[in-house]
């Protein structure tokens, strides 16, 4: 039977114990000099990143190891460090997302220390494939993100249903839920919060289906009796979605966004804080993107147009923080035309 040896003292040296260790180590061990160039990569890092350590010593880690995406943030990371010595990432775990040679990309556990050699920075980066299937946390938070893209998945076909009877407002909805959850990241919502906005103005029209076909239809302007019956669709939307449990205020959204600040709203006559916060953001973005889309029996207003239409009646009508982070991210270059409308999800948290 073969008997553990312990190691022979005088045969092997310091150096050559160090190298067993990296060379044996199950974490990717990665060097790189002060210029961001790979300068040792050991067997596990060729195992997690799929390269041999000669197609990558000499080459940027940025280049090789990280996704394209985040090139920029690494490059000036290092930069950063450089200049000023200061060590947000050193001494630290984080998780970092890394790219294989293949160019796929996956999750990672990093920590990194650097060390002085001839005077010079060196980095050592210690790193561990979290994206394995043998780690349960793992699977469950991709169990999640599934569910949760579903979920959206399945209120964009709901959404759809709503835009088919309604051919006018195709499209609509989905401009909206950009437009308000743009403005719900702008005002600092937490990332579940900016879900609830952008998943309620996807489905903020739901009542419209108890609306007859031929009112949604109408080429020309809206008869009072056809108003009437539009208005009912705030409350049809809350009577769908309130026995769902969404653990947002999705059917408040549907009921309350058309109320006003100042009572001159539909269908409550809510006031001022009365009005649920997203239901207000919700009201904003609806009005900018119907008053830029043309509608048959009038032309598309200019951005401009729409904008200074809502500043009009800040105060009144609308939600004065509102109506700035609005107008504020018009100004910032955000544009309803860029919207990608097969974008299925608003990556807010996924
Ligand atoms: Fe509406």
């Amino acid at each position: 039977m073969e008997q553990f040896a312990p190691p022979n003292q005088k045969k092997d040296t310091p150096s050559e114990w160090l190298y067993a260790l990296v060379e044996s180590a199950l974490d990717g061990i990665i060097t790189m000099d002060c210029s961001g160039r790979i300068i040792a990569f050991n067997p596990a890092a060729e195992k997690i990143f799929g390269y041999h350590s000669d197609e990558v010593i000499g080459r940027l880690v940025s280049e090789t190891l990280i996704p394209h995406s985040l090139q920029k943030v690494h490059a000036n990371g290092l930069a950063h460090f450089l200049a000023t010595g200061r060590k947000e990432m050193i001494g630290r775990r984080v998780e970092v997302t890394a790219m294989r040679a293949d160019q796929s990309v996956f999750a990672a556990e990093l920590s990194v220390i650097s060390v002085n050699s001839r005077n010079k920075p060196v980095f050592i980066a210690y790193l561990r494939d979290i994206s394995a299937p043998e780690h349960p946390e793992n699977e469950n938070l991709q169990y999640a993100i599934n569910i949760k893209k579903t979920l959206m998945q399945s209120i964009l076909a709901v959404s759809r249903i709503i835009e088919i009877r309604d051919p006018y407002t195709a499209g609509h909805q989905r401009r909206v839920a950009h437009l308000a959850a743009a403005m719900a990241k702008a005002l600092n919502f937490s990332h579940e919060r900016i879900d609830g906005v952008f998943l309620g103005a996807l489905i903020h029209d739901i009542g419209k289906i108890a609306v007859p076909t031929e009112i949604l239809a109408r080429p020309g302007k809206l008869l009072d009796e056809d108003i009437n019956y539009l208005q009912i669709h705030c409350r049809k939307g809350h009577e769908i979605l309130e026995p769902v449990n969404f653990p947002w205020p999705v059917a408040e959204i549907a009921l309350q966004h058309h109320e006003h600040m100042d009572g001159s709203g539909y269908p409550q006559g809510l006031r001022d804080e009365e009005i649920l916060l997203e239901s207000r953001i919700v009201c904003v973005a609806d009005v900018v993107e119907s008053l830029t889309a043309h509608r048959p029996y009038r032309p598309a207003y200019s951005l401009e147009e729409a904008l200074s239409s809502i500043r009009t009646m800040t105060g009144e009508w609308y939600d004065r923080q509102i109506v700035t982070v609005c107008n504020d991210l018009f100004k910032k270059g955000y544009s309803i035309d860029a919207i990608d409308m097969d974008e299925l999800a608003w990556l807010s948290s996924l």
